[in-house]
């Protein structure tokens, strides 16, 4: 079986070549605007490879003691290293037992079913993004939309599979005609996603957007202006780390202004996450 470390060198050496090869592999260059339509995601990509190791039961008394913590509506951060199954305990209470019947904004109201969030447990990379849309909404999967098929190939390029990495949003239903969440709908609803970062404790977080940036850097500033530098979420702090964040452009905004700029800019964003990835498999 591949360890981390060769995962991750896999990983970086693919990211290499892709980029050699290809530049802005994930989205083929200007004038081409048909190539843009993204290939359909046939399958729930929850699936194979790597291997993942298969879920071991957790002894009666700390799963339950777990799913204490992660029903806490707003409790500290699970403290200490949690195994992958431990993650998985945590993540499948909070959503079977809070989110799924959750009334505590309006957007209960015109929601089809909630979309918690998915992927690896353990991994590194944890994408943000603002909020389901239509087909999330019917599926309650998030990003399997248009955007979503993009958001896939922008991970592909990054030599990474969708079910290596997790995906997450600010709001678990989706605002009506696809409007960003409103700061009240926000602030309901943001204490699960806290939830999910302190239970992933991912090594880096990418930020799709303008939501997603301003509630986990706590900023006003725009994407435009944001995006491709480093920033920090202290949500976890005092008891948890630090998580380098990368803001950059959501998908959804990048459909609508396909230019060769703006994806020359996302995947400089996504290649500084992989070199950080990568850096932080390195120092261990
Ligand atoms: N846009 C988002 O921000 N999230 C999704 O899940 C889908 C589209
Ligand atoms: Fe609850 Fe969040 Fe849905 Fe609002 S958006 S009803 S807070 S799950």
């Amino acid at each position: 079986m591949m360890d981390d470390q060769d995962r991750i060198r896999r990983i970086a050496r693919q990211h290499v070549r892709t980029d050699e090869l290809l530049g802005v592999s994930f989205m083929p260059v200007a004038g081409r605007q048909e190539d843009a339509v993204p290939t359909p995601v046939s399958q729930p990509v929850m699936v194979s490879s790597p291997p993942v190791p298969s879920p071991r039961p957790l002894p009666r008394s700390s799963s339950s003691e777990l799913s204490a913590a992660a029903k806490r509506p707003s409790g500290p951060a699970p403290s200490g290293p949690l195994s992958r199954q431990q993650k998985l305990d945590i993540l499948a209470a909070m959503n079977a037992d809070e989110v799924v019947s959750c009334t505590k904004c309006d957007l209960c109201r015109t929601r089809i079913q909630t979309v918690f969030g998915e992927g690896d447990p353990d991994t590194p990379l944890l994408f943000v993004g603002e909020g389901p849309g239509q087909t999330e909404d019917e599926q309650g999967r998030p990003f399997v939309g248009r955007a979503g098929e993009l958001l896939n190939k922008m991970i592909v390029a990054m030599g990474l599979g969708r079910e290596q990495v997790y995906i997450a949003n600010v709001v678990k239903c989706r605002p009506p005609n696809n409007r960003p969440p409103t700061p009240v709908e926000v602030d309901a609803c943001s204490g699960y996603l806290l939830r999910q970062i302190a239970t992933l404790r991912p090594k880096v977080i990418v930020t799709l957007g303008g939501p997603a940036t301003k509630l986990l850097l706590s900023t006003s500033q725009g994407i435009t202006t944001i995006r491709g530098t480093w920033h920090q979420f202290n949500g976890l702090q005092p008891e948890g780390p630090i998580i380098p964040v990368m803001p950059t452009f959501h998908p959804a905004y990048l459909l609508r202004a396909y230019t060769e700029d703006n994806r020359r800019k996302v995947w400089s964003d996504l290649q500084k996450v992989m070199q950080k990835i990568k850096g932080e498999s390195e120092t261990k």
